[in-house]
């Protein structure tokens, strides 16, 4: 796009835009024999700085799947502190669109992530500016999007209740992963949502129940057409879509680091499902891509590429 036009998601080449709203976070990553304990100091073994959040490592996980590959627009909308321009420069050089990322007074988010010795972490986050939306710039971006465009969201970001109201009225299709949870999500309108996935504590939250064919059974009835996904770490995933059930095995791995294998996952279902496959193969492709992401440090820096997901047969 020549520099200074205006963005239109609906530019002849485009066949579909998708676009999340969603966090940016600077992960600062403490290797550690186990997690600091009350009242314990405790010396990290290792230090990195990362980037993350579960809305920026969504978006760079549907880039590297290949969303754009068919002609898609992908785009992220959300706010960063100054501090955080360097993460707008990782987007765009994976083809993303982030005209509609606001740079406020308020810092960056950022987390302090322990990983320890089993790849199991710990999270402290200090949202910063992901929870600064403001109602003028949410109508103003939704308003370019409508019928069969998709709209990702996770719960790292403020006004998630304005966002699916008003991108269900313009016809999008809403995509939503609850994470992290909290007791707002179960008021939301989820039965508005074309994708809802979660893991086992989000479906616990919201269901009551810990067996996952109770959690699937209730959601299924709480959301009768929308697709829900469960997914269950080292015991695959399940999805289940008009009263029909699906099931994935993870695929072997060895953990080191499990951060980002969630939005991993998301990403490379939502991309495979927009690309036309079915629900089966594109839980076993997000599977795989999970895969791969938890035998390698960080967040956003272990999400694999298509190509490399593909060769793993
Ligand atoms: O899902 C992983 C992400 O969650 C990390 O990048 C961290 O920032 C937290 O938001």
């Amino acid at each position: 796009m020549a520099p200074g036009a205006r963005f239109d998601p609906h530019s002849p080449e485009s066949a579909m835009a998708i676009v999340n709203f969603g966090s940016f976070i600077i992960d600062h990553v403490y290797r550690v024999p186990h997690f600091v304990r009350p009242g314990e100091t405790l010396p990290a073994t290792g230090y990195r700085v990362f980037a993350g959040g579960k809305g920026f490592n969504q978006t760079l996980a549907l880039a590297r799947a290949g969303a754009t590959a068919s002609g898609h627009t992908l785009a992220h909308a959300g706010a960063i502190g100054e501090n955080g321009r360097w993460l707008l420069e990782l987007l765009r050089r994976e083809g993303v669109d982030v005209r509609d990322v606001v740079v406020t007074d308020t810092p960056t988010g950022h987390g302090i992530i322990q990983v320890n010795d089993q790849g199991e972490n710990a999270i402290l986050q200090f949202p910063g500016a992901n929870r600064t939306l403001e109602r003028d710039h949410i109508e103003r971006v939704l308003a370019r999007y409508g019928p069969e465009d998709v709209l990702l969201l996770q719960n790292e970001v403020n006004a998630l209740a304005q966002l699916i109201r008003t991108a269900v009225e313009r016809g999008l299709r809403v995509v939503l992963n609850p994470a992290p949870m909290d007791t707002t999500i179960a008021g939301l309108p989820l039965e508005r949502v074309w994708l809802l996935i979660v893991n086992e504590v989000e479906g616990f939250d919201l269901t009551g129940s810990r067996d996952p064919d109770e959690i699937l059974a209730r959601l299924g009835r709480r959301c009768p057409d929308s697709r829900v996904v469960l997914t269950l770490g080292a015991a695959g995933a399940r999805c289940v879509h008009q009263g029909r059930q699906y099931q994935v095995d993870a695929w072997p791995a060895q953990a080191i680091d499990t951060t980002g294998a969630g939005d991993t996952f998301t990403g490379f279902f939502v991309a495979s499902l927009l690309a036309g496959q079915a629900i089966g193969p594109a839980l076993e492709r997000a599977a795989r891509a999970a895969a791969l992401c938890v035998a390698r440090h960080g967040a956003a820096d272990s999400i694999p590429t298509a190509t490399e997901v593909d060769a793993l047969t």
